[in-house]
C-alpha cells in the first residue's frame, strides 16, 4: 500500500526551499513553462534536483557530460551550468518536438553553445558515440524510457573512465519499485527496467552504487548514484 499523504506537505517544503535558497533561475523556469505550454509532459526534475545535478557536476569536476532523455532541456540546462562555459553536454532525445523546444530553451538561457542534442533513439546515438571512439564522459545522467535502463547503463559504462559518475533517475516511482511488474499493466516494461537496472548496479563489478529516495514537488521518487571503478 502506497501512502501519498506527505505529497502536499513535501511539495510546499520544496516551494519553501526554492525560495529560501533562491534555487530558481528565471530563464530556466521560463523554459519549463514554455515546455509545458508546448504540451510536453511535466516530468522534468525539480529545481532542487536540477541544482543537485549542477553541484554533482561541479563537485566531481565534470566538464564532459552525457544525458539520455532531454525533454525540454530543463535538466540539460542545470548540467550545462555545471560544466561551465568551457565544458560540454551531449543530450539524447528521440522526439523532434522535445528537441526543438529544448534547443529554444537552451538558446534563451545562453547555454546552447555548450550543448549538443542528438536526435534519434538513444541506443543508436550511444552506439555511434562508442563506435566513433568518443572520449569518455565524466558524468552520465540516464533519464529516458526506463525499460531500456540496462541497455543505457551498459553503453554508459563503455563511454566511461574510472571515476565517471552515473546518475539514474526515477528508481522509486512512488514505491512501485516494490510491486510485481506483471500486475502493473501498461507500465510493466518500465518497472521491470527499473528493477533490472538496480540489480545490474549490484552485479556489475565495475561500479559502486547506492540509491536515495526523494520527496518534493515531483512526488515520491529517487535516483541511483554510481561511480565507475
Ligand atoms: N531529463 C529531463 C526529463 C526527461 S523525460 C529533465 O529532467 O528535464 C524523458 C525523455 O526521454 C522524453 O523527452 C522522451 O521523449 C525521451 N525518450 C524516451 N525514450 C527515448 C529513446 N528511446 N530515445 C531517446 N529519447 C527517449
Ligand atoms: C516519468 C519519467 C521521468 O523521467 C520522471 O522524472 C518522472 C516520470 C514518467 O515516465 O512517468
Ligand atoms: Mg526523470
Amino acid at each position: 500500500m502506497i501512502h501519498h499523504l506527505a505529497d502536499k506537505e513535501s511539495s510546499a517544503v520544496d516551494d519553501y526551499l526554492n525560495s529560501a535558497l533562491g534555487l530558481e533561475i528565471p530563464e530556466l523556469e521560463t523554459g519549463r513553462e514554455h515546455a509545458h505550454n508546448a504540451g510536453l509532459p511535466h516530468i522534468e526534475v525539480s529545481a532542487a534536483q536540477g541544482k543537485f545535478l549542477q553541484l554533482l557536476t561541479e563537485i566531481s569536476g565534470a566538464t564532459r557530460v552525457l544525458e539520455i532523455g532531454t525533454l525540454g532541456g530543463y535538466s540539460t540546462s542545470w548540467l550545462a551550468l555545471g560544466v561551465g562555459p568551457q565544458g560540454s553536454v551531449v543530450s539524447c532525445e528521440f522526439e523532434p518536438l522535445h528537441a526543438s523546444v529544448a534547443r529554444e530553451n537552451l538558446q534563451r538561457a545562453g547555454l546552447s553553445d555548450r550543448v549538443e542534442i542528438k536526435l534519434g533513439p538513444a541506443q543508436g546515438s550511444l552506439d555511434k558515440l562508442i563506435s566513433t571512439r568518443s572520449p569518455a564522459f565524466d558524468l552520465i545522467f540516464i533519464d529516458a524510457d526506463k525499460r531500456n535502463n540496462v541497455a543505457y547503463l551498459e553503453r554508459a559504462l563503455e563511454l566511461s573512465r574510472s571515476g565517471t559518475v552515473l546518475v539514474l533517475d526515477n528508481v522509486v516511482r512512488a514505491g512501485h519499485v516494490l510491486d510485481d511488474p506483471a500486475e502493473l499493466g501498461l507500465q510493466e516494461a518500465d518497472l521491470r527496467g527499473v528493477q533490472q537496472s538496480l540489480r545490474w548496479l549490484r552485479d556489475e563489478p565495475r561500479v559502486s552504487a547506492t540509491a536515495l529516495q526523494t520527496v518534493g514537488s515531483k512526488g515520491w521518487d529517487g535516483f541511483a548514484l554510481a561511480r565507475v571503478l
